[in-house]
């Protein structure tokens, strides 16, 4: 009687707004079995639940590698690389003949696929389990690349944290390339309350569980969707996806804060136009040098203001 009365105040308490960018259980993405169904949905062409589908990654590699205009030689780093279906492409496309193509990611699973897919296709591509957290890699890359929104799970000290790493990773005038969702996708991806009692298993669990779903709207367009997850024997464990969505003007200001200039901004890295109505910014990002940040040195360099990149921006070259 007690236990149940101690679990139900746990999942109250569970239940409650979490302040913003608490974590949840930390192991996600390596979690042996929510890995496994992570790479199943990003291998699944009809699933866009962890990557996009295959012709739309084929468009943003054409677009990239085209926009990007890179030199011979070029040195490329994908972050978050999953199994690797962008680092393939570039690889394929000669990237690695002439410069290199690294790819890191945080799931075990993800990378043991990457490795073996490229040496069954002899491609050379250099992949590391590693957190990009932890990313100490030193003016290494002429690009690096961050796609299918991953900097909005982070919280504003990460995120800061990763722009200081990217920014010393890149080689100076190298360019940052990466995608974040805007209020306006939330708006159709915010979840109601929901259960699902899942006796054969199901994404978060092999066995049987119970998920309660729930999301919470935060100011400022923080967003968190959270899953407690009953086992059988009462485990209960917290998963939490949060979103920081972003305006142009918010990601400007934050990019820009890190060290980097703004080059161009789309609605996708297709380079589809940006609108008010874009579910998506991509943006194109610049390790500025000299470095500008505030307190590194005292040689300003003079950056476009979001405005002047709305007037003249959407349309330009990487550079
Ligand atoms: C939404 S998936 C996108 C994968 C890939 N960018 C794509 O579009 O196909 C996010 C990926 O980032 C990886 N990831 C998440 N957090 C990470 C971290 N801190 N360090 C390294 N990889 C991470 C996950 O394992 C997963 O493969």
């Amino acid at each position: 009687m007690t236990e149940t009365m101690l679990k139900i105040n746990t999942l109250h308490q569970l239940s409650q707004a979490p302040e913003p960018f608490t974590p949840g259980e930390p192991l996600f993405w390596d979690d042996p079995h929510i890995s496994k169904m992570m790479l199943d949905a990003h291998l699944n062409p009809e699933t866009e639940a962890a990557s996009r589908p295959p012709e739309i990654i084929d468009a943003i590699v054409d677009w990239l590698i085209t926009a990007l205009d890179l030199e011979p030689g070029a040195a490329w780093l994908d972050m978050g690389c999953g199994p690797g279906l962008y680092t393939s492409r570039l690889a394929r496309r000669g990237l690695s003949v002439t410069g290199s193509v690294t790819g890191i990611d945080y799931s075990r699973r993800s990378i043991a696929y990457a490795q073996d897919y490229a040496a069954e296709h002899n491609l050379t591509i250099e992949y590391r389990y590693q957190n990009y957290l932890t990313l100490e890699d030193t003016a290494r890359y002429d690009v690096v690349s961050l796609i299918y929104g991953d900097f909005c799970p982070l919280s504003p000290e990460n995120r800061a944290s990763l722009l200081a790493r990217v920014h010393r990773a890149l080689k100076p005038g190298g360019r940052f390339v990466l995608d974040v969702t805007t209020p306006v996708l939330r708006a159709r991806w915010q979840s109601s309350p929901r259960w699902d009692a899942l006796p054969e298993g199901g994404f978060w669990k092999p066995g049987p569980h119970l998920v309660l779903e729930r999301g919470f709207a935060y100011p400022d367009d923080v967003y968190v969707n959270q899953y407690i997850v009953i086992e059988p024997d009462g485990t209960q464990t917290v998963y939490r996806n949060w979103f920081q969505d972003y305006t142009p003007e918010r990601i400007t200001d934050e990019i820009t804060a890190g060290g980097f200039a703004v080059s161009a901004l789309w609605g996708d890295l297709t380079g589809t136009p940006y609108t008010a109505e874009s579910d998506w910014i991509a943006i194109v990002a610049a390790r500025a040098w000299p470095d500008h940040r505030a307190g590194v040195n005292h040689k300003v360099r003079p950056c476009l203001s979001p405005a002047h990149l709305f007037r003249v921006g959407l349309h330009h070259p990487f550079r």
